[in-house]
């Protein structure tokens, strides 16, 4: 176990070829828009028939928040698309340890795989509404402190303002 080196991108995370791609997902497991949308498209029909499978087997009620599952990449670059659940922001509530959790769970299962190389996504700052700052001060804290067999971390930021909140996270 090493410390894995971050580095930050700005651009589209189905472009990257990573060993594998964090999608940003939900429950079902069966795609919405975001990032998760992105994946199944470019990545076509595998991805969604082998979530499926996993909704008919392991997870009949739904992946929960926080957890991660691994699923083949499809038509996309990298070997594999780790899914993972991230918390709904609220005001009233403190979920952070939740979104902690998505980085944490899915560098277990990339170890698992045997992954190298991992991109993520800035989980929950999307459709779920997570503060950016808080969010990235989140998810660099959090891959820096888990003991991972991953050699490289890429945060892939879409626009420049995810860009800049990484950025002053990595410090
Ligand atoms: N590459 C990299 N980042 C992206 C891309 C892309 N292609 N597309 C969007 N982002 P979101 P969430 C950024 O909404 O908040 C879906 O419907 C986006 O700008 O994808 O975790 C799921 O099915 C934002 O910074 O994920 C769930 O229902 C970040 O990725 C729900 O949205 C995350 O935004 C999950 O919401």
């Amino acid at each position: 176990m090493t410390t894995p080196r971050i580095s930050l991108v700005q651009g589209d995370i189905t472009r990257q070829s990573a060993d594998a791609i964090v999608n940003a997902a939900n429950s079902s497991l069966l795609g919405g828009g975001g990032v998760d949308g992105a994946i199944h498209r470019r990545g076509g029909p595998e991805i969604l028939a082998e979530c499926r499978a996993l909704r008919a087997s392991r997870y009949g009620r739904g992946l929960p928040t926080g957890q991660a599952v691994a699923t083949t990449a499809g038509r996309l670059d990298a070997r594999w698309v780790i899914h993972t659940v991230g918390p709904v922001h609220s005001a009233t509530e403190d979920r952070s340890p939740l979104l902690a959790s998505c980085y944490r769970e899915s560098l277990r299962v990339a170890g698992e795989l045997g992954a190298r190389t991992v991109a993520f996504p800035a989980v929950s700052t999307g459709v779920y509404r997570w503060p950016l700052d808080d969010a990235a001060r989140i998810a660099v804290g959090t891959v820096r402190t888990t003991d991972t067999s991953v050699e490289e971390i890429t945060f892939v930021l879409f626009d420049e303002r995810a860009y800049e909140a990484f950025a002053a996270a990595v410090g």
